[in-house]
């Protein structure tokens, strides 16, 4: 089977913190990889590499057999990597579509300057409304961003992260802020997207990991100590003793 991505040997420093530790670790098509591991484990800083915002000081990614450790953050957009937009790059005045067809707009290469004529172009409606039906916000498309709830955020940041055609969604701590229901609606749109998509989780809601992950890798102190079935993840006497403490987290 031919990997999505993989990582080779990666390593991050950050002064004296060796903040990603030689990880090795990888995606392969439709899986759903979840990272887990305490504060500071460096979850974060990993996909902050995957995505290009930083850059590594030993090691290698790969996309799809392609070295992009030096590609540009939007080089590895087009490629197919999409990281998930947060709620400070939404426009908030602009309806759901809006923001949308200016992320679709975005991916196509186009600036933000022609903010104006974006709104009437039509080529650029179907497949923003496509996105939003996607995630469960079709009937909200011309509800402005300012008047959604906070899990609708979530759902539209998610929007417009497909609205980019990604093949692998890089997925930080995605129900961070939620309620109890709004956690499960996103679960059950996650699980949705499931099999479509490459999926690299970082989340700390163990429900949701538990449900969603095909596999999980433990990351602490920066290095991977285990990759495994979920199962095995949950009996595993390491990761208990680093991350689950006693195991109530998985009661
Ligand atoms: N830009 C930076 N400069 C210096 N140190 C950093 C920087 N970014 C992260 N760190 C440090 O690197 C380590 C890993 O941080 P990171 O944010 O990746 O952890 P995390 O696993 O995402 O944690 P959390 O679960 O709290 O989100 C931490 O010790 C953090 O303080
Ligand atoms: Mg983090």
């Amino acid at each position: 089977m031919s990997h999505l991505l993989v990582v080779r040997d990666l390593v991050k420093r950050f002064g004296g913190l060796v903040a990603t530790d030689h990880v090795n670790f990888d995606v392969i098509p439709g899986e759903v990889h979840a990272i887990i591991g305490p504060n500071g484990a460096g979850k974060t800083t990993l996909i902050s590499q995957l995505a290009g915002e930083l850059h590594p000081d030993g090691g290698a990614i790969e996309f799809e057999g392609q070295d992009i450790s030096r590609a540009s953050v939007p080089a590895r957009a087009l490629l197919g990597l999409g990281r998930s937009y947060q709620i400070s790059q939404i426009f908030r005045d602009f309806s759901a579509l809006e923001n949308v067809m200016l992320a679709v707009q975005s991916h196509a290469g186009h600036s933000f300057e022609f903010m104006a004529p974006v709104a009437t172009d039509a080529a650029l409606v179907a497949p923003a409304q496509a996105a939003l039906d996607l995630v469960g916000l079709g009937s909200r498309a011309q509800v402005p961003v300012a008047a959604m709830a906070h899990g609708e955020h979530r759902q539209l940041e998610l929007a417009m992260t497909l609205a980019g055609n990604p093949k692998v969604l890089l997925l930080d701590e995605p129900m961070a802020g939620m309620s109890l229901k709004e956690s499960e609606e996103m679960i059950a749109l996650l699980k949705s997207l499931k099999g479509k998509y490459g999926i690299i989780l970082v989340e700390h809601d163990m429900d949701a990991v538990f449900a969603l992950a095909d596999r999980i890798s433990v990351l602490v102190y920066g290095r991977i100590i285990v990759t495994d079935v979920p199962d095995a993840i949950r009996n595993n006497r390491d990761v208990k003793d680093a991350y689950l403490g006693d195991g109530e987290a998985l009661a």
